[in-house]
């Protein structure tokens, strides 16, 4: 209990005083009784999409919650992991005055976050081998901060990090941990889902966009103590999950087989593209990949990226990151996307 009373004393006085917009049918809907909905001034006229949507998503956080072994008032979920990440900020960080830390080079959006929300951010690079430098990390906690990001598996590099330096992290820092878990279905590491009720201060974020295959219904998950996911609740907008997507995600909770032989295919692609890869003179090194991406070091980034741009392939160049110079981040396509990936490198390798 005292835990409980420590995570609120993280966030924002003004949020903890916050009173929730109210949806007025929210107390009525679900029961035994059909009620006639008269309050929210819809059209009547029945489609897929004339009413508002449950503001809670109860149908889906239960359906996800079992799927996950996780209760439902433990998880909220947003219009993509943008949205968590930003209500997130929005609940522990006081603009001009608290801190969090990010890990360059990492996933962008963290500090497009704490620039939005005027939260300055300590960056703490990771190693050359794109590891956790965790007594630098430690390093941070005198000037106290809010919160840390930390990507796991990391975007761009694709690596995970070992699990006990996670933890160390998690038992030490003073603040919110959010572990940001968006490629975990791909790497046999486990997720430290099933270790939250032993940190009432980690969140853990995964989402429906990469290995689920739905980023354009753009649902992010958050899982957490729930004290922190009914601030969550309070902040978000009324109806930020709109029917149609959690209609699609329901329907795609039963497809979970297909995802997963999906999954296994873009891990055997990944695979084989590497292996060829690797015996091209032009690529001089690929980092270790646990996502369904992976980072390779070329001599002239640059050029390889116009190259491959004037193939018709798009990657992404992130060498302006530290440690990433010269370097090109690689998605894994379908088999026929992958083939023409290669026959472009080889055409580049013998140029
Ligand atoms: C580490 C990481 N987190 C989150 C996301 C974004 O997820 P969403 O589509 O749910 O906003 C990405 C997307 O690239 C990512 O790499």
């Amino acid at each position: 209990m005292s835990v409980d009373r420590d995570i609120l004393q993280l966030a924002r006085p003004e949020i903890l005083a916050l009173k929730a917009y109210q949806s007025a049918r929210e107390e009525f809907v679900g029961g035994a009784r059909e009620m006639i909905l008269l309050d929210a001034n819809e059209n009547p006229y029945p489609s897929a999409v004339n009413r508002y949507p449950d503001p809670m998503q109860k149908e889906l956080k239960q359906k996800l919650g079992k799927f996950k072994q996780c209760p439902p008032d433990q998880i909220f979920l947003g219009n993509g992991s943008d949205e968590v990440l930003h209500l997130l900020m929005q609940i522990f960080c006081v603009p001009g005055k608290d801190k969090a830390v990010i890990l360059p080079p990492t996933f962008g959006m963290y500090q497009v976050c704490a620039d939005i929300n005027g939260v300055e951010t300590i960056a703490v690079p990771l190693t050359a081998r794109f590891q956790l430098d965790v007594l630098a990390i430690e390093a941070t906690y005198a000037q106290q901060p809010k919160m840390i990001f930390i990507p796991s598996p990391n975007n761009p590099s694709g690596n995970c990090f070992p699990q006990e330096e996670l933890l160390t992290i998690i038992e030490n820092f003073p603040g919110i941990v959010v572990l940001d878990e968006a490629y975990v279905e791909f790497t046999a590491n486990a997720s430290l889902l099933n270790r939250l009720d032993e940190f009432p201060h980690l969140i853990i974020v995964q989402t429906f966009s990469k290995a689920q295959g739905m980023a354009g219904v753009r649902l992010g998950m958050c899982y957490a103590h729930a004290s922190i996911i009914a601030l969550l609740n309070k902040l978000k907008a009324p109806y930020n999950l709109n029917v149609l997507t959690q209609k699609a995600v329901m329907r795609q909770l039963d497809r979970q087989d297909e995802v997963g032989r999906e999954v296994a295919e873009m891990l055997a692609e990944k695979n084989r593209i590497i292996t060829t890869l690797e015996g091209l003179a032009l690529v001089e090194e690929i980092f270790p990949s646990d996502a369904n991406f992976f980072l390779l070091r070329v001599a002239d980034s640059e050029r390889i990226y116009h190259q491959l741009l004037e193939e018709g392939i798009v990657v992404r160049n992130p060498s302006k990151q530290v440690h990433c110079q010269n370097t090109l981040r690689i998605s894994v396509g379908t088999p026929l996307e992958n083939d023409m990936l290669l026959a472009a490198f080889n055409k580049i390798n013998r140029s």
